[in-house]
């Protein structure tokens, strides 16, 4: 499916939030097993969803950062339609950016239990981002640099990652680590998958492994050709 980049703004929004709609119901009734967690106040997600487009512009007016390296406003939504069936409780955030103030908005909107940890390995983009989560209102606490976080984290397991981190050639080099920082029962989310490097290595982690991915590009599309793939660890059997 086709971003909505060639509709006005008005329609684009309509367009969106009907999609929006289509993607909740799918994941809800996937075949894939993510439809087990309950069900939220739509309204309350649904707010949420639509701030995000404006978040993305105001993340971006005040890092200085630009459109095509932030995440898409389709990653974004599609972060908070997993969290929603999903509900996942460790959250980790490899890439800081809009997806930290995502991933944040949707534990302290809906599951306050749950911890997101969000890490880069630029020292300077980690700051524009923990700052931005500050004034946004969604803190500026567990905004780890990649070194730090695998010296204190490396040996935890996640139930959601997402693996939109640094340099095209140091996430392809990084990609094993981050599989194994999956819980079983847990997913990767691992945008600009279109990057044929970046393909590569996530389908190498995933093949070596056993484990299933989906391409989730009808959900993620965005108007620049940027879209991700949706990995699960099987749960571990008793
Ligand atoms: C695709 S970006 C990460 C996007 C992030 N997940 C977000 O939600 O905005 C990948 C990396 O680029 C770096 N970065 C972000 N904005 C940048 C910019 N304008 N110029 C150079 N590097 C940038 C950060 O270190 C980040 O880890």
């Amino acid at each position: 499916m086709p971003g909505y980049h060639w509709l006005p703004d008005r329609l684009k929004t309509r367009a969106q939030s009907r999609r929006g709609r289509r993607d909740r119901l799918r994941l809800s009734r996937d075949p894939r097993g993510f439809g087990s967690g309950r069900r939220l106040s739509d309204q309350e997600v649904d707010a949420l969803i639509q701030e995000i487009p404006e978040r993305l512009a105001e993340y971006i007016r005040e890092t200085g950062t630009d459109e095509i390296m932030a995440a898409s406003i389709e990653l974004c939504r599609f972060l908070v339609r997993w969290c929603e069936v999903r509900r996942p409780g460790r959250i980790v955030d490899l890439g800081s950016g809009i997806t930290s103030w995502t991933l944040r908005s949707w534990r302290d909107r809906f599951s306050p239990d749950s911890t997101v940890i969000s890490v880069d390995d630029d020292p300077e983009w980690l700051a524009r981002s923990r700052d931005y989560s500050r004034t946004a209102g969604t803190g500026d606490v567990d905004f780890l640099l990649w070194d730090e976080f695998l010296e204190k984290h490396g040996s935890d397991r996640f139930d959601l990652v997402v693996y939109d981190f640094g340099s095209v050639r140091e996430r392809a080099r990084q990609m094993a680590t981050a599989f194994d920082l999956v819980a079983p029962g847990g997913a990767i989310i691992c945008d600009d998958i279109h990057k044929a490097r970046i393909w590569r290595a996530a389908r190498n982690s995933m093949w070596r492994r056993g484990w299933t991915g989906w391409s989730v590009r009808e959900e993620t599309l965005d108007s620049i050709g940027r879209f991700a793939l949706l990995v699960g660890r099987p749960p571990e059997r008793v």
